[in-house]
């Protein structure tokens, strides 16, 4: 563990064995031992927070729209796990309030990481921000918020500004440390592909944890834990070494 989570997270739930950013694999994601998952949030048309990773439905739900021009009431009404396999064809686009009432009920901590569609950065950021700020079970260890998006990382900080935030970003930009430092990040989440030992000695130097998506490889993750990498967030955590 470092200081704010275990060394493996289960990227959008255990999402080699479930279909992502289901119930079914958030509840796959605790029955593989998982402490922790991560999972994207974004807004329907009428600004609740569901958990979905692409802004239209056609991928997961196999059907036109997209999230941003939809109702909570409509979106309710498509399947997000049939694409995976039959037995999942039931699972609905899980909302924030659902999915959260469900790591309560397994004990699952979380990386949340703000996922905004296409011009709703600040809203995004201050809906998800207050609510975690609000309803977040206390039972639960204070989750991780994270983005792509420094619109929506400065909105949730203006709203909750006790939540701790991870700038997330593929190749690790040469700007990381100012850009975290406007932003007040204490994490730093980074595609592991690209990453090199000399910038996990760097970022970990000046005193953050550095986690890694998304690594499914075993191997791969032993050596990144051998650099210093704090966490992996993996779609097979039960594959993963514990560091
Ligand atoms: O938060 C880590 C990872 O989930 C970021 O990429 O596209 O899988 O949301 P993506
Ligand atoms: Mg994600």
């Amino acid at each position: 563990m470092d200081n704010r989570g275990p060394r493996v997270i289960a990227h959008r739930g255990a999402s080699a064995q479930a279909p992502e950013n289901t119930m079914a694999a958030m509840e796959k994601a605790a029955d593989l031992g998982a402490a922790w998952v991560e999972f994207d949030v974004k807004l329907s048309r009428d600004g609740h927070p569901v958990v979905m990773h692409d802004d239209t439905l056609r991928r997961t739900c196999g059907a036109p729209g997209a999230v941003a021009d939809l109702t909570l009431a409509e979106l309710s009404a498509f399947r997000a796990g049939a694409w995976f396999g039959p037995a999942f064809a039931d699972e609905p686009i899980p909302t924030l309030e659902g999915l959260v009432a469900l790591l309560e009920r397994r004990g699952l901590g979380a990386n949340v990481e703000l996922k905004p569609c296409p011009g709703r950065d600040t809203e995004t950021g201050q809906v998800v921000g207050a609510f975690l700020r609000d309803r977040w079970p206390a039972s639960l260890p204070v989750p991780v918020v994270s983005s792509f998006s420094d619109e929506s990382l400065a909105a949730c900080r203006a709203v909750a500004p006790d939540l701790p935030r991870a700038l997330l970003v593929e190749a690790i930009p040469g700007d990381w440390a100012d850009r975290m430092a406007a932003l007040g990040c204490v994490d730093l989440h980074a595609r592991w592909r690209e990453l090199t030992a000399e910038q996990v000695r760097r970022v970990r130097g000046a005193g953050h944890a550095l986690r890694c998506y998304t690594v499914n490889d075993p191997q791969a993750a032993r050596r990144l834990f051998d650099w210093g990498v704090d966490a992996v967030i993996s779609d097979a955590p039960d594959r993963m070494p514990n560091g």
